[in-house]
């Protein structure tokens, strides 16, 4: 535990007061650790446990958690594929809904919800790279959860944004996102479609400059990645402008980057592959294909 707790104190430090992962033991770096995560969602600490049973007592992770200065409770969730997530608070208080910041942008958070407490840290770097290219572009944002994505390009410049999610809820947050950080609401859409059902409105509304794709790899009835991702790429020359970019990102373990990199080339050959976007430092992985697969792609022709 003692490297556990070593590790968590240097990634706090690096946090900064923002959300950040402070121990990513799912990534195989850490020894006997596999099972455990640990989420910094100012000001509390949330232990994830993948497994059915903690196998050490959390006793002595919870008391450094709340010795940090900037953390008034620590929550408990177990999680994995097959168990229903069960949560619990061990220490202090821990709010059902908080606002926690991320590169100085605001996020609406529910750090103990079952799936996701609405924003995925992994993705952080995919955010930055959204922000940083989105002045004065046209941006399509697919599977847009609450919006994260979005938040970044408006926050970056962007002349317009259109979400689209089958979840209503998720856009609701969305929404609330954006108006946290005080975004120009009249030029982003929020449309609660399911994408396999219907193209027409997306392409009547687009070109744009910037598509960027972050499916779920398996929500069986909704989207399967293996059968449907490609589904989605062969519609990308109607979509994307020339000279566009396209941010196609991949989050199952079990499928590595030539998934993607192959059903793209079939699907969508007029685009070319330009990088992979690193992962946070706080995500390290043993196998990098373990983690989140994030590739830029860009449609040939004229645009800088
Ligand atoms: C991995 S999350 C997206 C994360 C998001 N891009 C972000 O940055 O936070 C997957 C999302 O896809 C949505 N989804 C799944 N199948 C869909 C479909 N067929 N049409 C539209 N949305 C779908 C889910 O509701 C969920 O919000």
């Amino acid at each position: 535990m003692h490297a556990v707790l070593e590790r968590i104190g240097a990634e706090y430090q690096l946090a900064n007061a923002e959300m950040r992962r402070l121990f990513h033991g799912r990534g195989g770096c850490f020894e006997g650790f596999g099972w455990l995560v640990v989420d910094f969602l100012p000001p509390v600490a949330i232990i994830r446990v993948y497994n059915d049973k903690a196998p050490v007592s959390l006793e002595p992770l919870v008391d450094y958690l709340m010795a940090l200065d900037g953390v008034t409770g620590v929550g408990l969730q177990y999680r994995g594929r097959s168990r229903h997530p069960e949560t619990s608070v061990l220490a202090g208080e821990v709010a059902p809904e908080l606002v926690c910041n991320e590169a100085g942008l605001s996020y609406a958070i529910r750090p103990l919800a079952n799936q996701n407490p609405g924003l995925f840290l992994d993705m952080r770097s995919g955010r930055a790279w959204v922000r940083a290219h989105s002045a004065d572009k046209r941006v399509l944002n697919l599977f847009s959860y609450t919006c994260g994505f979005s938040v970044a390009a408006m926050a970056g410049g962007a002349s317009s944004v259109v979400n689209l999610d089958m979840s209503a809820g998720a856009l609701k947050t969305g929404r609330r996102n954006h108006r946290l950080n005080l975004l120009s609401e009249d030029k982003v859409r929020y449309l609660s479609h399911d994408l396999m059902r219907s193209w027409g409105k997306l392409k009547k509304l687009g070109p744009y400059d910037l598509v960027i794709i972050d499916p779920p790899s398996f929500q069986p009835g909704s989207f399967v990645a293996q059968k449907d991702y490609r589904r989605v790429l062969r519609r990308l020359p109607d979509l994307v402008d020339a000279g566009g970019y396209v941010l196609a990102c991949h989050n199952d373990p079990e499928q590595r980057e030539e998934f993607l990199r192959g059903i793209m080339a079939e699907e969508a050959p007029g685009f070319q592959f330009k990088e992979r976007l690193a992962q946070g430092e706080d995500f390290p992985e043993q196998d990098s294909e373990q983690g989140v697969k994030v590739l830029l792609y860009k449609r040939e022709g004229a645009w800088n």
